[in-house]
């Protein structure tokens, strides 16, 4: 089975650049097939999840056309099937996106009901809610969602939760709607800004993404275009917290500082240096870390998808911190391997009291999830000997490249596939 083998305790220091937003890459594929002319999209991350969705696109018939690994031209004119197959439901729930762009585009369409993951059950009530709002006949049956309009009518829309899934579905579902819609408590994300902004060069005519009120005014068509993706912010902030667990000092490249303050904030916090450039941040961790407390919040506030990483930075902190999970029920499920290498963290709901230790130790871990398994790669990179991490999949949904990037930065990690290449790495490393 694939397994990353590590070797800790290297500082990484270096630069890296950052690729595209998986996030926004998901919504803005899902919603290139809106149009029946050709779209372009560049700086697309070449991961598991975007690869999957292509292949969702092509299932139904849209035409697919690599130019590289980073670029893909779309075009949805010769689409002839509305239901996509369960199975890309269940590799990723993103392919529910498909729902809200084909229900906004043909007013008809069925996607298999997304089961909950790793980090929760996952909801999908409030995607239902606006799509009904919209004037769609919404049945849930057979595990299947389908949802059909005879016309769809702009509508006046509060979101109970803040969501990313549901405010990005339902703007999808409204840029072709007559009349205006209104998206109010909407998610303020920038992968949301970049799905507005994408659309609006097809011609929508969307204003106020980015704030917590959408404004959309429907249009009969969406023409073609070509559009660069924003940098994945998430990816960026796990490598500026490589530095901060190993006492390194790395500069992420391609990226909107603007998009990682509350990430740059808590690394300050901590007692990192981290300077800012237009497109660049480089984060310099010189002394032993301090504790702190943090809350996962929507997007300003500290990213979700930064939980677990700067769980480990804490858990090697001095003093006592605390983490809170604000947006999923389950996101502290690498707690356990992390208790594994040595770290000392309680978990209490969705809080988790973390008192720092000296030193982690490698062990052989799992990840359980995207993020996490990122966050237990760091932990290898910082810990003592040798860790090796099992179900590295789940890395490679959001991840391009990651132990070459890391390698690249002076960390002693490799993909491994047998018991064999895994001592030779060993052998290898010393
Ligand atoms: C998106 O998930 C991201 N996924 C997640 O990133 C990210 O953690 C999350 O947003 C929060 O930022 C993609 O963009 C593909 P939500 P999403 O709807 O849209 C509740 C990663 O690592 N909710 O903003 O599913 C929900 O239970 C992934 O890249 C409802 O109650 O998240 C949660 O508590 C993991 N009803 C909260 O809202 C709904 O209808 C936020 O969920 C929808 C959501």
């Amino acid at each position: 089975m694939e397994q990353y083998a590590i070797k800790g305790g290297n500082p990484l220091v270096g630069e890296v650049e950052i690729g595209g937003a998986k996030n926004a890459a998901l919504a803005i594929l899902a919603a290139s097939v809106m149009t029946d002319e050709t779209v372009v999209i560049e700086n697309m991350p070449d991961v598991r999840d975007t690869n999957v969705l292509l292949q969702a696109i092509e299932s139904i018939g849209g035409i697919v056309e690599r130019i590289d690994r980073h670029t893909v031209r779309i075009n949805g004119s010769q689409i002839h099937n509305l239901v996509i197959d369960g199975d890309y439901i269940k590799k990723i729930r993103a392919s529910y996106y498909l729902l809200g762009a084909l229900l906004g585009k043909y007013k008809k369409a069925e996607v298999a009901l997304p089961g909950g993951c790793n980090i929760g059950s996952r909801p999908i009530d409030q995607h239902i809610k606006g799509f009904r709002a919209l004037g769609a006949n919404v049945n849930i049956a057979h595990g299947l969602i389908h949802a059909e309009a005879e016309r769809l009518l702009g509508s006046h829309i509060y979101m109970d939760v803040v969501t990313v899934g549901a405010t990005i579905n339902v703007m999808m579902a409204a840029v072709m709607a007559e009349g205006q819609t209104i998206i109010e408590n909407a998610a303020k994300e920038p992968h949301v800004v970049d799905l507005a902004n994408f659309l609006n060069s097809m011609g929508a005519n969307i204003k106020g993404a980015g704030t917590d009120v959408i404004r959309i005014r429907g249009v009969a068509r969406l023409h073609k275009t070509e559009y660069t993706i924003i940098p994945d912010q998430i990816e960026a902030g796990t490598f500026m917290f490589a530095a901060a667990v190993t006492k390194g000092d790395i500069t992420v490249k391609n990226v909107i500082p603007k998009h990682l303050e509350s990430i740059s904030a808590k690394l300050l916090e901590i007692g990192c240096e981290v300077e800012e450039s237009d497109d660049a941040v480089r984060v310099v961790a010189s002394k032993r870390l301090s504790h702190t407390h943090v809350k996962t919040l929507p997007y300003p506030g500290f990213p979700t998808d930064m939980q677990p990483q700067i769980a480990v930075a804490l858990g090697l902190s001095n003093g006592t911190s605390i983490v809170t999970e604000s947006i999923f029920e389950n996101r502290f499920k690498y707690v356990d391997e992390l208790t594994r290498m040595g770290a000392s963290i309680k978990v209490e709901s969705n809080t988790a009291i973390i008192d720092g230790v000296d030193r982690y130790t490698g062990a052989s871990i799992t990840a359980p999830d995207l993020r996490a398994g990122a966050a237990l790669v760091l932990a290898g990179l910082a810990a003592e000997g040798f860790t090796t991490i099992d179900e590295i999949r789940y890395i490679e949904r959001g991840y391009e490249d990651f132990p070459q990037k890391l390698q690249s930065l002076g960390a002693q990690i490799e993909l491994v596939d047998t018991d064999k290449e895994l001592q030779k790495f060993k052998l290898r490393v010393g």
